[in-house]
């Protein structure tokens, strides 16, 4: 029988969280708590996604998703990506790092599908892009539930014609990524509750939403608006299961910087993080371009980490990152239960 999200006990989703928090052991405890936790193919090998679903598959904790970065057509301008690679090289220069080559990737596209073939997590979701008909086709021939990630009613609409059987719909609030397919445009600013209600208004599969849930009432009121279920990634991001780098901890714990703001300096891709020196210093000057500026960004991002600097790496963080708490993901899970 294939999975449905009625069918959840907590009707909470563990986000995916690629770039180091999402875990094997986090997507277990969620799971493990009655609500459904999530691993990011994002950045991952084919083969490494392969493993980690056969780890949450061994723990025996029940369903899980799995999250796929959709390719889209390159839309880099070589000499844009020029002239920012010499404005991060001053900054990449204090650490003594090469910048990395700003190449264009599929994120191992077809391999990862067929690990998901292979092995089969109950619901996989896509961001960035909607996947071919066929795709979606063929996974929900093997049992598989397909969520597709949408920023705006007209996505929305897009996703169900194409055969999406469910949405992630992801409000401005949210942390990481947007999943806007327009990587090119500002992202979409509706907030989260009335986003959902538009996208309820016109759809009529289970929908999810994602974006600034901190709190039990954040959560009842996107379900009162008409979502089946409720997606956490910055609550859950200082559990003890997540995988976040110390750096990362350690900036969202003290509320430093306190704010957040969305910004492609870091990879390309408009994001939602906490507002540092990286974003003062690039945001302004940041040419668009994924995943080329996210390849060419990334060695400066980890030597940052590696020093245990917060300025020159990116801190995803959704707009309630305040209300973040540490300790085990299932209390994370109970907190937020409405
Ligand atoms: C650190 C981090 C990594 C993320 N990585 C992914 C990802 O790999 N795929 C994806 O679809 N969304 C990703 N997201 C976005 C989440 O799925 C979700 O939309 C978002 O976390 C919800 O907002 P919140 O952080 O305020 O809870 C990420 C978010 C964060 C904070």
């Amino acid at each position: 029988m294939s999975f449905a999200l009625a069918d959840l006990a907590v009707p909470l989703i563990g986000a995916p969280m690629a770039g180091g928090p999402g875990t094997p052991a986090l997507a277990t405890a969620v799971s493990g708590a009655g609500g459904l936790g999530f691993l990011a193919a994002g950045y991952r090998s084919a083969q490494q996604v392969s493993e980690d679903l056969r780890a949450v598959r061994s723990a025996g904790a029940g369903p899980v998703g799995l999250n796929l970065f959709v390719p889209q057509p390159s839309t880099a301008d070589p000499a844009e990506i020029d002239r920012y690679r010499a404005e991060l090289a001053t900054v990449a220069a204090r650490y003594g790092v090469e910048l990395g080559v700003p190449r264009w990737d599929d994120d191992g596209w077809t391999d990862k599908l067929e690990v998901v073939a292979d092995l089969r997590p109950e619901v996989v979701s896509f961001t960035f892009a909607l996947p071919d008909r066929a795709v979606l086709q063929r996974l929900s021939e093997l049992g598989i539930c397909t969520l597709m990630t949408v920023t705006t009613v007209a996505e929305a609409r897009a996703a169900v014609a194409g055969g999406a059987a469910g949405l992630v719909v992801q409000g401005p609030e949210a942390g990481g990524h947007r999943g806007s397919w327009r990587p090119d445009e500002r992202p979409a600013t509706q907030p989260l509750g009335d986003l959902v209600a538009a996208v309820r208004h016109v759809v009529d599969v289970p929908i999810v939403a994602a974006g600034g849930l901190g709190t039990p009432e954040t959560v009842a009121a996107v379900l009162a608006r008409g979502a089946d279920a409720a997606q956490l990634g910055t609550a859950l991001l200082l559990s003890d299961e997540a995988g976040t780098n110390a750096v990362h901890r350690a900036a969202l714990s003290c509320g430093e910087p306190s704010e957040t703001a969305v910004t492609r300096a870091f990879s390309g891709r408009y994001a939602r993080g906490l507002h540092n020196a990286f974003v003062d210093r690039f945001d302004a000057v940041a040419p668009g371009g994924y995943p080329e500026v996210h390849h060419l960004a990334a060695p400066l991002r980890r030597a940052a980490v590696a020093a245990g600097d917060p300025d020159w790496t990116n801190l995803w963080a959704g707009t309630a990152f305040a209300a973040a708490e540490a300790g085990p993901a299932a209390a994370v899970i109970a907190a937020l239960t409405p």
